[in-house]
């Protein structure tokens, strides 16, 4: 089998191609490295350029006439960026993506299957969501998500496309085998800042301490990289069985863990303690939420393998390796 991954020089997307890679399945990569990195294109088939390029995918799919189903990594993610200028946002996931899509009914794909987030939910206020909670996104970025995914539905309901948008909750970790991880030097979710605290010897901050949970720090459903990864192969394998054209599943464990959780494990992980200090919320900030539904067991059979202690493992690993496999970009 053969799959065309839309950012696969990405984070996840490079993760995805190799767990396709380890299990037989061949991975294109289109990617503009706008944030992805050449090194973990080494190895695959991979086209530099936009996902909006018409004549360059219709080189793609005429190159590989085989490729079975599309994976759409390619996004700009960053929250507080998408807040200061939504039109660079909205131009690059929904209209790039509108363009990609017409590009590959085109050229007679049929299967896609788009890296949704689940930053689209408005949770409950148990801050559980599950598949059929209120879609009420709270950033820019996140509505791109929403956006596409009603597009793409739109699309489904008239053409021969199908469509699985897969809502990630918060991944972590990098791939066990570290071949790729996380590209960026000072990442700004909790576990990317327990790292820099660590290296800069300082204390992590705990940013928002009466939020509704059951410590008041916030919650998140931390999912390790290679799971996620391994969850596309599943949808691969099962695609032409799912229930509708057009079904939408989360990717998450379905446990919560908050803040002041994720710095314990992470001090007995790595064996360095980290101090925390307490601070208020940050603009934007949520109380966050974790998935409560089976839907990815029930239809894809996947599970998650790892637990949060290894996603914090891969994630020091990889950060010690990083400026050897990313010299380009190394800290000077
Ligand atoms: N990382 C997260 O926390 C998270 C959570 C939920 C959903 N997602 C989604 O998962 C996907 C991958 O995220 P990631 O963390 O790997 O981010 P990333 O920035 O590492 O990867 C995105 C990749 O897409 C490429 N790209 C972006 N726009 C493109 C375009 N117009 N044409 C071609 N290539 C383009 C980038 O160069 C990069 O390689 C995104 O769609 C994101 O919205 C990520």
């Amino acid at each position: 089998m053969k799959v065309l991954i839309a950012g696969g020089a990405g984070y996840i997307g490079s993760t995805i191609a190799s767990a396709c890679r380890d299990t037989g399945i061949v991975p294109v990569i289109l990617d503009s490295l706008v944030t992805g990195r050449r090194q973990f294109t080494a190895g695959r088939a991979y086209y530099q350029g936009e996902i909006s390029d018409g004549p360059l995918v219709d080189r793609v799919f005429a190159e590989h006439p085989d490729i079975y189903a599309v994976i759409h990594c390619a996004a700009l993610i960053v929250v507080p960026d998408s807040v200061a200028d939504p039109i660079r946002y909205y131009r690059a996931n929904v209209a790039n993506s509108l363009e990609f899509a017409a590009g590959l009914l085109r050229n007679g794909c049929k299967r896609l299957i788009f890296s949704s987030s689940a930053a689209i939910y408005k949770a409950r206020e148990d801050l559980t969501v599950d598949e059929d909670s209120p879609i009420d996104p709270q950033s820019p970025y996140a509505r791109t998500k929403a956006v596409c995914e009603a597009m793409f539905a739109d699309i489904a309901a008239a053409q021969p496309l199908r469509v699985l948008s897969l809502r990630y909750f918060n991944p972590i970790g990098a791939d066990p085998k570290m071949r790729t991880g996380l590209q960026l030097r000072r990442p700004t979710h909790a576990l990317g800042k327990m790292i820099q605290a660590q290296e800069d010897g300082v204390p992590f901050l705990i940013t928002g301490t009466d939020w509704p949970t059951r410590d008041g720090s916030g919650i998140r459903d931390y999912i390790h990289v290679w799971d996620l990864a391994t969850a596309h192969v599943a949808a691969l394998t099962r695609f032409d069985a799912l229930p509708g054209p057009v079904t939408a599943i989360n990717l998450g464990t379905g446990a919560g863990t908050t803040v002041r959780e994720l710095l314990d494990t992470f001090n007995r992980v790595s064996g360095r303690p980290v101090q925390a200090r307490e601070a208020g919320r940050r603009p934007g900030d949520t109380a966050g939420a974790y998935t409560r539904t089976g839907r990815a067991r029930q239809l894809l059979g996947w599970q998650p393998q790892y637990d949060i202690a290894d996603g914090i493992r891969h994630s020091l690993q990889w950060s010690a390796l990083r400026d050897d496999r990313l010299p380009d970009d190394a800290a000077p």
